[in-house]
């Protein structure tokens, strides 16, 4: 038995229409989770009822009726995240935007204006037709606008074109108490009063549910190429990357794998690493306005290489080339997935991320297991995942994520600086931040949603 009443369903569909209330175990089974690692994710409720909106005035009507009803409503995205962050933790209603997925783009002010429930790849494509670029790549394309800015997505080319909060110039959202609130909008300056709308963005759906957003656009990066830079070293790898940007070379993006993690992710692709020499490798995509330009950074970035002491780079410009080589690095995570315990975003200072990555190798020795790390080298924001391979012990989980937190935290770093919060992480809240910065944020939670209800057991402990 639901423990949603008649009632209220009868009253969701008057607001949506019958065709877009689904209820039933097996028909919302598909609704309730996401991409986080089995062994860390939250049991999802089952008792739910997914509700598909066609406009920010449906979902206040739906936040107004969950409100009288003191029923919980959690918005979901393309159900990409790896925190748990949508997976409904209660009873409720989760809010699906398969139905906003509209995309104006407005080419003279260079600005997109898109529905939370567009995706990643509409927005590429959308901007790309219009003869304009969305810059960043805020990981999964099957991610929607909604969630990209509710986490405030960052993805691999941050160092260049930083994160989803330097592209989200408005909003329109929708309060957990049903009020529509429009934030900015085709605005490159507004300083009207407290910045409400970069509050919103990376609350993880808990302060609001964003239905509209205005996303600035860029010309295109014509010129692009991709550089395999083997080393035989962690150690040397590391040293190479700030020295890449004291050469006046800024990369779309400057990423750090090691061999193991990527051959397994090229096989599990059924395709090859194309580096043969190394156990280190920083990939180098640059992308520049002119040929001229890019050929000068290549130029600049493979003399460069002899000075760092790196073996024989590889240098890829052809669309397919980089395409293939970027397949291999995106997929990492899905070929550890099966053997994975978690995967951790914990962040640091750029210049410290040798001496963390050091930290953690200790901490695998201490515990007798296997951690890989890869990941946005530029940007300080390295992925160790916990793997269950060799001796790896599950009662040792609580210890060493919280010793490899530690170890970013002790080097000024955060617990993590991608993938949120969600519930996984919630626990850590109370442990690793501020008390200060913790009463705030509940009392802002408080006075934005006074009965709780816009995705409980999120962000905060
Ligand atoms: C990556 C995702 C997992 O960097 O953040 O591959
Ligand atoms: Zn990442």
């Amino acid at each position: 038995m639901s423990s949603l009443s008649l009632d209220f369903i009868e009253k969701l569909k008057a607001i949506v229409g019958e065709d877009w209330v689904v209820q039933g175990e097996d028909l919302v089974a598909s609704y309730v989770l996401d991409e986080t690692p089995p062994p860390i994710r939250p049991q999802p409720h089952l008792d739910v009822v997914v509700v598909k909106p066609d406009s920010s005035e449906e979902v206040s009507e739906i936040l107004k009726l969950a409100n009288q009803y003191n029923t919980s409503v959690f918005p979901r995205g393309g159900g990409t995240g790896l925190v748990g962050g949508c997976i409904p933790t209660a009873s409720g209603v989760i809010l699906s935007f398969e139905r906003m997925n509209r995309i104006i783009v407005d080419r003279d002010n260079l600005m997109a204006e898109a529905e939370a429930g567009a995706t990643l790849r509409d927005l590429l494509n959308a901007s790309d037709e219009a003869g304009l670029f969305f810059p960043p790549h805020p990981g999964d394309e099957g991610a929607q606008i909604g969630g990209l800015i509710a986490c405030n997505a960052g993805g691999s080319r941050a160092i260049k074109t930083g994160v989803m909060r330097n592209y989200v110039r408005g909003l329109e959202v929708v309060l957990p108490t049903g009020e529509i609130l429009k934030l900015g909008g085709k605005l490159l300056k507004n300083n009207f009063g407290f910045d409400l709308m970069q509050l919103i963005i990376g609350s993880e759906g808990t302060l609001a549910v964003i239905a509209k957003a205005w996303i600035r656009l860029y010309p295109k990066f014509p010129a692009t190429a991709t550089l395999i830079i083997p080393f035989e070293s962690r150690t040397t790898a590391v040293k190479a990357v700030p020295k890449i940007l004291h050469a006046g070379i800024l990369p779309l993006a400057l990423e750090y794998v090691e061999k193991i993690p990527i051959e397994r992710s090229a096989e599990h692709l059924g395709l090859k690493w194309p580096c043969r020499v190394g156990e280190s490798f920083l990939i180098v995509i640059l992308a520049e306005q002119s040929n001229e330009a890019l050929y000068s950074q290549c130029e600049r970035l493979l003399s460069l290489c002899e000075e760092f002491g790196s073996l024989e780079p590889l240098l890829a410009e052809s669309r397919e080339e980089q395409e293939y080589i970027l397949k291999i690095r995106s997929e990492i995570y899905s070929s550890l997935k099966p053997d994975m315990v978690d995967i951790l975003d914990a962040t640091v200072p750029p210049a410290s991320i040798g001496f963390f990555m050091d930290e953690v190798e200790r901490i695998a020795k201490r515990y007798n297991t296997y951690l890989p790390s890869y990941g946005h080298a530029a940007d300080g924001n390295i992925h160790v995942h916990i793997m269950k391979e060799q001796g790896w012990r599950m009662e040792d989980y609580d210890k060493v994520r919280d010793e490899i937190y530690a170890a970013a935290v002790g080097l000024d770093g955060t617990i993590t600086g991608e993938h949120g919060v969600g519930a996984v992480r919630r626990k850590s809240v109370d442990k690793f931040l501020n008390p200060t910065h913790v009463k705030l944020m509940k009392e802002i939670k408080r006075i934005f949603d006074p009965k709780n209800i816009l995705n409980p057991g999120k962000v905060l402990p």
